[in-house]
């Protein structure tokens, strides 16, 4: 019998973490099974000619920072021990999906909730959920740069703005409506930013590089968004950042451009002042839909933030 491995959605270790409603867990190593190691190196040597060509600059000084092993499915313990002394952040491992308010309450804490299973060997190209491969090759390279390991932080500080002024509110219905809201602003613009993000390369320059991670972990569309004519590049903007939708399971049709790591950090730093304005209490309607979970963590937020003032 072959070992059960970490595959998606095959993993009794995490179905047994998840039962147990452990949402950090460690990363058991030994697990990996022979094709989950193989996996990886596939994926890794595919896509490496094409992060060299697509990629922004940062990224890559961000791989070879973490010495990131194209042979291996990486140990997170030995990401970290690169990735903290550089921008004090680390990848935790979770059991999969972590509700909205935790998890950008985690970035504020300098930690990147990462998924920890592979996906399945025999259909690498399409995956909805993420794995090791999107969450670590993908992610936590960017995360050695300071200034985008600042623009996460900020996420989680809007996060906390959004909940403290939630708090704030006394009619239950409005606070609701507020919040879902507000996560749909904070979901789409974490969206065409961290995981669909073009960037000019330099200051002035027209050329477009990659930063965004669901990008830079897909092997086709890490080329279709900077070279078809099917896609839409805009310059990033707030006001319609916040009010797109988007869908997961197909290649993205429409996507923004930043300046920069400053400028990004800058966008983020106006979501909050629109969140405290309130200029974010009325995003269409569309994706991405708010859960149960989502909507929970919030509210606890705001319970925890009133129950200290
Ligand atoms: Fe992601």
């Amino acid at each position: 019998m072959t070992a059960p491995g970490l595959t998606t959605n095959q993993a009794p270790f995490i179905e047994e973490a998840r039962t147990h409603g452990e949402v950090y867990i460690r990363q058991p190593y030994e697990l990996y099974s022979e094709s989950n190691q193989d996996t990886w190196r596939r994926l890794y040597a595919r896509i490496l000619p094409r992060w060299k060509k697509y990629a922004h600059p940062k990224f890559m000084q961000g791989v070879n920072n973490l010495a990131l092993d194209p042979h291996n499915v990486p140990k997170l313990d030995d990401v970290n021990k690169f990735l903290a002394p550089l921008s004090g952040f680390t990848a935790k491992a979770v059991s999969g999906y972590v509700p909205a308010y935790i998890f950008f309450d985690c970035l504020r804490t300098r930690a990147f909730p990462t998924t920890i299973t592979i996906r399945d060997g025999k259909k690498i190209d399409y995956l909805p959920e993420p794995d090791i491969f999107h969450d670590v090759a993908g992610h936590v390279p960017m995360h050695t740069d300071k200034v985008f390991a600042d623009v996460l932080v900020r996420f989680g500080e809007v996060a906390k703005a959004a909940a403290e002024r939630a708090a704030a509110m006394t009619d239950e219905r409005e606070k609701v409506r507020h919040i879902e809201s507000v996560i749909k602003a904070m979901a789409r613009f974490f969206w065409f930013t961290v995981e669909f993000g073009l960037m000019k390369r330099g200051p002035g320059s027209s050329d477009l590089c990659v930063y965004g991670s669901g990008l830079l972990s897909s092997y086709g569309e890490i080329e279709h968004c900077l070279t078809s004519s099917d896609v839409q590049r805009y310059p990033f903007q707030l006001e319609w950042v916040i009010n797109q939708y988007f869908e997961i399971d197909h290649y993205q049709p429409l996507l923004f451009i930043v300046d920069g790591f400053e400028h990004l950090y800058d966008e983020v730093h106006r979501l909050e002042e629109w969140i405290r304005d309130g200029k974010c209490d009325n995003v269409s309607p569309g994706e991405p839909l708010v859960n149960e979970a989502d909507l929970k963590s919030f509210l606890n937020a705001t319970k925890a933030t009133a129950a200290v003032h």
